[in-house]
């Protein structure tokens, strides 16, 4: 594979600054969950994707695979393709195939696990006509980079699938979808999957699945605080816990301390107070109403221009254009 190297912060310094932070604060203790994501973190998360009470996965691949010729209409035949956070890269096979009719094609696909970018370039690299180019870098640091390779008849077409867009918090994703924007010009498209509301049972359940897939996949986050940082929390004294908030419509999780315990982190140079029962607020997952969809997309400087949901799972993958 290819790869494109952007501008790097070094990471580890960043992380300690950004552990610190959010342990330290008064309040809510929180951990920004793009920390989730390192090598077995992601290999946890596919393993999620997996699970029979994570239907959210498999009702956007559905989707994909249903839709994808539909989709490619709406395209235009010169184009570019970027993915922020390919993951395995297994549902962009649908869109991928159905864009190369147009003709040669290229795809940019943006994560922060080299891991993942790896497996996304095994799992896509036979499709025929498709160069694959590497971005090891977060989001819009990323597409920036992307962005400056297109040439002038090019339009970019990017996918942000999974839901991701509802981990922001409440009005950071319409921010966030306005930075995208800014990268773009007017008649590019962004292919946005969201997940919709559906009964709060199904939902604790595909977020504190009974196997503890997902609880693993939280706990990691102070495992790798260990690993890179010399943090020494014993992740026997937390666990993992779901809840949803009504006023928000978010999903989220946290690890929650078993007992009074102080936790030192020597990369942090601090040692943290936790009482018993206390949280670490790591993730939210938003689930948006269907009509809530067309306002992100006006709000951030696009326009609704289809969209496509699941039965069997409240799901959208919505097509908006750049305006
Ligand atoms: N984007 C995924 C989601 O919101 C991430 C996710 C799934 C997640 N399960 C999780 C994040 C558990 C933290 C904890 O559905």
């Amino acid at each position: 594979m290819t790869m494109l190297t952007t501008p790097k912060v070094p990471i580890q310094n960043q992380f300690a600054a950004d552990v610190r932070a959010g342990l330290t604060r008064a309040g809510q203790k929180e951990l920004p969950s793009k920390y989730l994501y390192d090598n077995l973190g992601s290999a946890l998360f596919d393993a999620i994707t997996l699970l029979p009470e994570y239907g959210l996965t498999r009702a956007d691949e559905r989707l994909l695979q249903r839709h994808a010729r539909d989709i490619a209409t709406h395209i235009p035949a010169k184009v570019m393709v970027s993915e922020l956070g390919s993951g395995s890269g297994r549902k962009t096979r649908y869109i991928l195939n159905a864009l190369r009719v147009h003709g040669p094609l290229s795809y940019y696909p943006i994560e922060i696990s080299s891991a993942a970018l790896a497996t996304c370039e095994a799992e896509l690299c036979d499709i025929e006509s498709v160069s694959i180019v590497g971005v090891e870098s977060e989001y819009l640091s990323g597409l920036t980079e992307v962005a400056k390779r297109r040439e002038a008849d090019t339009h970019l077409f990017v996918l942000f699938l999974g839901s991701t867009i509802g981990n922001f918090d409440a009005g950071a994703d319409a921010k966030f979808l306005r930075e995208v924007r800014n990268i773009l010009r007017p008649g590019d498209s962004l292919l946005l999957g969201t997940d919709l509301l559906k009964p709060i049972e199904k939902l604790i359940d595909a977020y504190d699945d009974p196997r503890g897939v997902t609880a693993a996949f939280n706990l990691n986050l102070l495992g790798r605080i260990n690993r890179e940082l010399g943090g020494e929390f014993d992740l026997r004294r937390f666990e993992h816990i779901a809840r949803f908030n009504e006023a928000t419509n978010s999903v989220e999780m946290h690890l929650r301390s078993k007992r009074v315990q102080t936790v030192n982190i020597k990369a942090c140079d601090c040692s943290i107070d936790f009482t018993a029962g206390e949280t670490i607020w790591t993730e939210s997952s938003h689930k948006y109403a269907p009509e809530s969809i067309e306002q992100l997309a006006s709000a951030s400087g696009f326009a609704l221009k289809a969209q496509w949901t699941d039965d069997r799972w409240p799901f959208a993958n919505s097509l908006f254009v750049a305006v």
